[in-house]
């Protein structure tokens, strides 16, 4: 395991908590193989299933937040396009060379938890909480 969910990681949604937690479970299928040098055996399933992933969960989100309506959407909705776009780009990188790549897909992903959820996301957590 590199990185557990905790309960510090709630948005206080049961819904988005379990798709924050099949993040958690992405980093961890590739660190796991990194950790015996097999990082290259599953990184091309895990971008493929964390474009899937963020194209289902974002859209779920934006749906919570015109359901609100949450002030700070368009701002968050920007943070999300920009993650998707970010995860297309590691996509083609990996279309052209796969070594070092693994190092740079688990930071993008450890990064998108501290900078992400536990900032961006826990915008509305406190919102919902009102
Ligand atoms: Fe949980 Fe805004 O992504």
């Amino acid at each position: 395991m590199i990185v557990f969910w905790e309960p510090k990681f709630s948005v206080n949604n049961k819904q988005i908590d379990a798709e924050h937690q099949k993040l958690f479970e992405l980093i961890n299928l590739l660190g796991s193989h990194m950790m015996t040098g097999q990082g290259y055996v599953v990184i091309k399933d895990v971008l493929r299933d964390l474009l899937r992933y963020t194209e289902k969960h974002f859209a779920n989100e934006e749906k919570l937040f015109k359901a609100t309506p949450y002030p700070h959407a368009a701002m968050h909705c920007l943070e999300h396009q920009k993650l998707t776009q970010q995860v297309r780009e590691l996509q083609k990188k990996l279309e052209k060379n796969t070594s070092g790549l693994s190092v740079e897909v688990l930071e993008f992903l450890k990064n998108w938890i501290e900078n992400h959820i536990l900032s961006v996301d826990y915008g509305y957590r406190e919102w919902l909480g009102k």
